[in-house]
């Protein structure tokens, strides 16, 4: 692998060799929103909600991987779009840093003995989330949410854990125009 330059935009990282652009419509995460009434009146359009930009394959023999996602302004029943979430798989956890390129989120966390964390992720911001916390992001904003991140690339991803929590310990809920955090009353350990 030769060194390369980016710049953060979601062009530079699509146009890279070996990126891959994993899109997640809502009807592929329909089970991660709290308001299913309002996920079936949303069916027929199935909006995206989230767009990953993928350098894995172009960084085959990296130790790091990263990309870009573009999260989508929108809510489904009053709870904004966020990303379905994992944890790093135990035997293969890694670290991950976030950085805010544009737009409104939050960062939410959870340890996998239940506690959680919320953090504002905007333009500049660098978070950092260690091994071992659930991370996923909520875009509050009415543009979209850009982020860059960057883990270890022998890092395998673990979302099964989420579902059978039923999510997150805090959801993030649109409360004129403001985004609340309420707690979830399906999350369990
Ligand atoms: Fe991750």
């Amino acid at each position: 692998m030769l060194p390369f330059q980016l710049t953060l935009t979601p062009e530079s990282f699509r146009n890279h060799p070996g990126a891959r652009s994993v899109l997640r419509r809502l009807s592929e995460i329909a089970n991660i929103f709290s308001q299913t009434a309002e996920v079936q009146s949303l069916a027929a359009h199935n909006p995206l909600i989230y767009e990953f930009v993928d350098l894995r394959d172009g960084l085959s023999e990296s130790m790091l991987s990263f990309g870009l996602t573009i999260l989508q302004p929108g809510a489904v029943g009053g709870e904004y779009f966020m990303t379905k979430g994992h944890f790093h798989a135990a035997q293969q956890d890694g670290d991950e840093v976030y950085l805010g390129v544009s737009g409104q989120g939050r960062l939410l966390l959870q340890s996998r003995q239940g506690e959680h964390r919320e953090m504002d992720l905007v333009p500049g911001a660098i978070l950092y989330t260690p091994l071992a916390w659930a991370h996923r992001t909520v875009n509050v904003g009415r543009v979209p949410l850009v982020f860059f991140s960057i883990w270890p690339s022998a890092t395998a991803y673990d979302y099964e854990e989420i579902t059978r929590r039923g999510g997150f310990p805090q959801r993030v809920m649109d409360q004129n125009g403001q985004p609340v955090l309420v707690p979830n009353p399906a999350f369990q350990i």
